[in-house]
């Protein structure tokens, strides 16, 4: 048996074992799997305390190699990427792997004719194209950070995320399409770029051929320059932990984190856990419908399939258009083996009604997966029904952008599975409850707060420029353990996410801080004060409420409502925008001035019947008002 594959219960059973007795053994028989150019000399060296977690130490290695070169020897016509465009009259892509490796080592060459180096931040801001992956990978390549950003954010968020790493440069795209919509990109970029003065170069993509401006002494075209630079790029040696991305995330207060991930103990997980969960084969095809400016795309449509020369499909659009069964058309046009999607897509299209479903046979799929959020039964059995027609087992991935890869699921069909449960934790990987006191809960079926308690390889090492928030936020509540912000409950050693205990909002499958979009729309001019609560929503999981006082004066609902939406899409993007305003003459405060978001919650959900202790309020006549004012 190879360390690396499970494909067992009792394979599982043993890793799980093997990973809790001797740790360092397990995670060495997994990394010796890939090609590293200097063996590491201490396998792992840790404490939570700083936190300090370094694996693999003394290793060399390059991702890239793993991604590609390696494969290039049996595998360089195998398919690596296909990419399905956004409108299907247009032709995909399908590149093997020695075109991928060529690509690369074209972009590569490109960053570096810019002065690009080992070390420097490069952000990505571009729409789900081939050049996206491969711009991460070019990266790698010369070991330069990756910093990618969803092309949904606004201008004022890329800048700001630009800025808090000093990106010296930004790969983007002229424009995009999405469904219907034909969008700016670079125009964005142009804006951002207002403001932050470390980015030297920009490279260009075509994608829409639209007509953008060049700033002479900073823009590239990338079909230009690639035009100038030799297909021969070797990989430069990286220390194990070595910096390899950041991506940033939300957390309770205003300003997103860093998160920064490394090379060796990064790869290591990502290609360990992808290969397992989804049971991938030789000549399946795997879809992640994911965007790669989320951690999802980054483990799970790039590093995690290419590590396992497997066939990873990239998709341009959206779920419904140019109608609602795209999906399954797509599952169906490449024989789709394995399906990984969020329970917010789930419930959107269940909404529209199985005949899309039914129009395709979708009978390629083996596996198909949910993440981002708790599956709720209703989503979960039609999946399991409709899509996977009642023979495909679910797997319902845990996990976290700090985590870098999966934690908590099922592997493919082995084992026990239970409805909107993820399941057992994966090999090495060692999750508890904790109680209020921080003491590990050990009876079955009681909720706590879900922390780990020992290292994995794929961890976050630290906040970018942060260290200390890095300690504060996640090593801090409960000392000697890795808090994850999630609330869960455990039966059969079974795991079930119950969702955030922190003030992190979760709206289809995107993590804001209520705190970051109150800040946000504090920056209209109408609002004095606000505050954002979560509130269960059918189809986005969770929805925005926003409660907020205003300038004294007459302001009609319109005009308030435009205000406030134009300052949050201002400065997070589309994608956070309020579901419900509602204006408050006041909100509840205790006489400290804390704002009790508890029942502002309660106030959401429209559980007003029971508001728990209000006597702490500085002014209970509030609530009233808040209630009688309820959308
Ligand atoms: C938060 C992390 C990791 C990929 C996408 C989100 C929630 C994630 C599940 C799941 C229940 C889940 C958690 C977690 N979450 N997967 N299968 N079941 N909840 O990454 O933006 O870092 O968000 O998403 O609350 O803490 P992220």
């Amino acid at each position: 048996m190879n360390a690396f594959e499970i494909s067992t219960l009792k394979e599982y059973n043993t890793a799980r074992e093997n990973s809790f007795e001797n740790p360092e053994t397990f995670w060495d028989d997994i990394a010796s799997n890939y090609q590293w150019q200097k063996r590491w000399s201490k396998t792992l060296n840790w404490n939570f305390k700083e936190p300090k977690i370094n694996w693999f130490q003394g290793g060399k290695l390059n991702i890239t190699e793993n991604c590609l070169d390696r494969h290039l020897k049996n595998n360089g016509e195998t398919i690596s990427l296909i990419w399905e465009p956004n409108n299907p009259e247009e032709s995909e892509i399908r590149m093997t792997y020695s075109e991928l490796h060529l690509a690369v080592c074209k972009f590569s060459n490109v960053l570096k004719s810019k002065g690009i180096k080992k070390g420097d931040r490069v952000a990505i801001y571009m729409p789900m194209i081939p050049e996206l992956t491969i711009g991460v990978l070019a990266c790698a390549r010369i070991g330069a950070i990756h910093s990618v950003v969803f092309a949904g954010f606004s201008s004022q968020a890329l800048a700001d995320r630009i800025n808090d790493s000093t990106c010296c440069a930004v790969l983007t795209s002229d424009g995009m399409y999405r469904g219907s919509k034909n969008l700016a990109v670079k125009t964005t970029v142009d804006q951002a770029l207002k403001s932050c003065t470390s980015v030297k170069t920009v490279v260009v993509i075509k994608r829409d051929n639209s007509d953008i401006k060049m700033t002479e002494t900073r823009d590239i075209w990338y079909h230009e320059a690639e035009q100038e630079v030799s297909d021969h790029c070797p990989a430069e040696p990286m220390d194990s932990e070595d910096m390899l991305f950041i991506l940033y995330t939300s957390g309770s207060t205003g300003k997103p984190k860093g998160i920064a991930h490394t090379c060796g103990g990064y790869m290591v997980y990502a290609g360990y856990s992808f290969k397992n969960v989804f049971q991938y084969q030789n000549g399946d095809i795997y879809w992640c419908t994911a965007d790669v400016g989320w951690i999802t795309g980054h483990s799970y449509i790039i590093y995690g399939p290419l590590l396992n020369s497997a066939t990873t499909l990239m998709f341009e659009g959206v779920p419904t258009w140019p109608n609602a069964g795209r999906f399954w058309e797509i599952c169906d046009k490449y024989g789709v083996t394995q399906f990984y999607t969020a329970p917010t897509a789930i419930r959107a299209l269940m909404a529209l009604g199985d005949k899309w479903v039914k129009a395709s046979s979708l009978n390629t799929l083996k596996v198909i997966g949910s993440v981002g959020e708790p599956i709720n039964k209703e989503a979960w059995d039609w999946y399991e029904k409709v899509v996977g027609r009642g023979n495909c087992p679910i797997v319902d991935t845990w996990w976290q952008t700090e985590t870098g890869g999966i934690m908590i699921s099922g592997l493919g069909n082995i084992g026990k599975q239970r409805a909107t449960f993820a399941g057992m934790p994966l090999p090495g990987i060692q999750p508890v409850l904790l109680d209020m006191d921080g003491k590990e809960i050990s009876d079955d079926g009681i909720e706590g707060y879900l922390c780990i308690k020992y290292p994995w390889p794929s961890m976050l090492r630290t906040i970018y420029g942060d260290h200390q928030r890095c300690k504060d936020v996640y090593f801090s509540n409960y000392p000697g353990y890795y808090f994850t912000g999630d609330g869960a409950k455990r039966e059969d050693g079974m795991f079930r996410i119950i969702g955030r205990v922190d003030d992190v909002i979760n709206v289809s499958g995107h993590r804001f801080g209520t705190a970051e979009i109150e800040n946000a729309i504090n920056s209209s001019t109408l609002v004095t004060e606000s505050a954002v609560v979560g509130y269960p929503h059918a189809i986005k999981g969770q929805g925005i409420y926003a409660f907020i006082s205003l300038e004294i004066g007459n302001h009609d609902d319109a005009e308030v409502n435009n205000s406030v939406v134009s300052a949050v899409v201002e400065s997070i993007g589309h994608i956070a925008k309020p579901d419900i305003i509602q204006i408050a003459p006041g909100l509840p405060k205790t006489r400290s001035g804390k704002i009790m978001r508890r029942i502002l919650r309660k106030i959401a959900e429209g559980k007003t019947e029971d508001l728990g202790d209000i006597s702490t309020l500085l002014d209970p006549s509030v609530i009233d008002s808040l209630i009688k004012g309820k959308k």
